[in-house]
């Protein structure tokens, strides 16, 4: 078995593999059983969309899901990460999906000679995310077929961002052309050569593809005040924005979605909006990404 732990290690051939696998279990594909598998979902921060993504694809590839809940751990004892790993390994665990608020907390895991399990990254503090990746790829695929040459934005708090870290290194890669918006206080050096900044009302009007990013507030340190209605104003796309939109073009959130913050909240469901359908589609992916992970390609 193999782990996923960030975006980076996999060459496009084996993304756009995942794609067509997501997209033809998505029409009705039906996956191989792993009735042998026993799987566990870490999850140290909170989570809707991904554990239980997650644990629904495991369910529909047969596998045994069993429970972990890290209140009730003996991570509270003070086990640490490498510890627990270990002890679900021993234990018998196939494979697990761990969030961390840890920047790559996957490092202490790979290559340790103990661990035998698979490891799939959940997302890692303001690191990678690549299963949300995976899946936003899915959905721009299935509305372009193709992301050479389209015009992405990827706008909101983007320093704090896995997501936004994970898709502009890979649209990059597969010819897309990425640019970035919202405050500039929340854009650092890092994100220098996988797009530039521009003002959000110019980005829009070219965009093929509108990529929002929540505000994350947990990850900010609470100096800065922040008046929800002057960044929708500012950063946000509001209706009017929405309305300056090219017809073809969509609208793209890893959700959770702060409605009226860095989108109109009547746009969630809009007709140009995939935002409930990337959340659709990551369970085909997370299936893809299992089948991956025991199989290869
Ligand atoms: N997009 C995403 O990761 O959502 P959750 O935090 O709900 O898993």
């Amino acid at each position: 078995m193999r782990h996923l732990t960030t975006i980076e290690t996999l060459q496009p051939e084996s993304i756009m593999y995942l794609i067509k696998q997501a997209q033809a279990y998505k029409q009705g594909k039906q996956p191989a059983a792993y009735p042998e598998c026993l799987v566990s979902n870490l999850f140290f921060e909170n989570s809707t969309r991904t554990h239980t993504s997650f644990e629904v694809a495991e369910v529909r590839m047969g596998m045994k899901v069993i429970q972990f809940d890290p209140a009730k751990s003996s991570v509270n004892k003070g086990e640490t990460l490498y510890d627990t790993c270990l002890a679900l390994d021993a234990i018998g665990i196939n494979i697990l999906v761990i969030r961390s608020q840890i920047d790559k907390y996957y490092e202490a895991l790979i290559n340790q000679p103990s661990l035998k399990c698979a490891i799939i990254n959940g997302g890692d503090g303001s690191g990678q995310h690549p299963s949300q990746c995976l899946l936003d790829l899915m959905t721009i695929e299935e509305t372009f077929h193709r992301f050479a040459g389209l015009n992405i934005v990827i706008a909101g708090d983007i320093s704090h961002s896995r997501v936004a870290r994970s898709n502009a290194v890979i649209l990059n890669k597969l010819g897309a052309l990425v640019c970035f918006s919202g405050p500039q206080q929340w854009i650092d050096s890092s994100f220098a050569s996988l797009g530039q900044w521009v003002e959000f009302d110019e980005a829009i009007a070219s965009a093929d593809v509108v990529m929002l990013l929540r505000v994350q507030h947990e990850r900010h340190d609470g100096t800065a005040a922040f008046v929800k209605e002057d960044y929708h104003q500012r950063y946000g796309l509001t209706l009017e924005r929405c309305r300056k939109m090219k017809p073809g073009a969509i609208i793209m959130h890893p959700a959770p979605v702060n409605r009226d913050v860095e989108i109109a909240g009547e746009l969630v469901e809009h007709e140009q909006s995939r935002i409930v359908t990337q959340m659709r589609n990551g369970v085909y992916m997370r299936m893809a990404i299992l089948q991956w992970i025991i199989e290869g390609e």
